[in-house]
């Protein structure tokens, strides 16, 4: 069984992909640094694995110049940023950068993977959303409507994805423990005591996705 994980060169990417590795998945990690996405390939489990080093915004402009991933019977889309903006400070090179990112990026790369048939008939797909597509702070507008687009995105293709009995879930975690939380805390150290929920470790992330991939196929 052969998985591809966006995003894997760090935080819940990498862990997910360190996880499906352990349970005998064939997993191919995607992701821009090569010396992060390295240490993330030589830490999994078993053989059979892929290393794919390239920028989602290329291939969301491209499909065409995106790798074969051959058959695919699952893939955990965990690529994205976050940057924080007021709201009476808002500019369009940024706030389209994290839309294409976090919505374009995966709407497009699902679609080609599916209409190329690179996912299998009865693949499972799990994009990463965030419950800030709910309910977010101050200076999350850029990231909040990027992540509310992706998660009314995920319904609508669910349905259509549906005739092939592709599962298409958007997981939606409060604040996780991860790379990218840091960086932000770096930058707002203020930002832990204005959450109003605890930060959750990167295990009960991968658990959640683990659960929605393997409830129906098994390696
Ligand atoms: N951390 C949280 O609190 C939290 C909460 C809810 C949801 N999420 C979502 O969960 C996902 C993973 O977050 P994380 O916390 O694990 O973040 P992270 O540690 O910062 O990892 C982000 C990953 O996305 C990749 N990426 C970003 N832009 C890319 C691009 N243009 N092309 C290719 N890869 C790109 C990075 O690759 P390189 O570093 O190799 O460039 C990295 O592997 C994100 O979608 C995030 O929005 C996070």
């Amino acid at each position: 069984m052969k998985i591809l994980i966006t995003g894997a060169s760090s935080g819940i990417g990498a862990a997910t992909a360190v996880h499906f590795a352990e349970q005998g998945w064939q997993v191919t990690i995607a992701g821009r640094d090569r010396e992060r996405l390295e240490g993330v390939y030589t830490s999994l489990r078993g053989s059979g694995h892929e290393l794919v080093c390239g920028d989602i915004l290329d291939w969301a402009e491209d499909p065409k110049s995106m790798p074969q991933f051959g058959a695919l019977n699952a893939m955990v889309w965990s690529a994205g940023c976050c940057r924080l903006a007021a709201g009476m400070l808002l500019r369009a090179p940024l706030l389209e950068r994290t839309l294409k990112t976090n919505l374009v990026a995966p709407m497009v790369v699902t679609s080609h993977l599916y209409r190329t048939k690179q996912l299998v008939d009865g693949a499972r797909v799990v994009w990463l959303g965030s419950q800030s597509a709910h309910d977010a702070g101050e200076g999350f507008s850029m990231y909040a409507a990027s992540k509310g687009g992706l998660s009314a995105a995920a319904r609508v293709l669910a349905k259509e994805f549906s005739q092939r009995k592709v599962a298409l879930h958007c997981v939606e975690p409060a604040t996780v423990n991860t790379p990218m939380t840091k960086a932000l805390i770096e930058d707002f150290p203020e930002l832990p005591k204005k959450l109003d929920h605890k930060i959750i470790e990167v295990d009960e992330v991968v658990s959640e996705v683990a659960r929605l991939i393997s409830s129906s196929i098994r390696p």
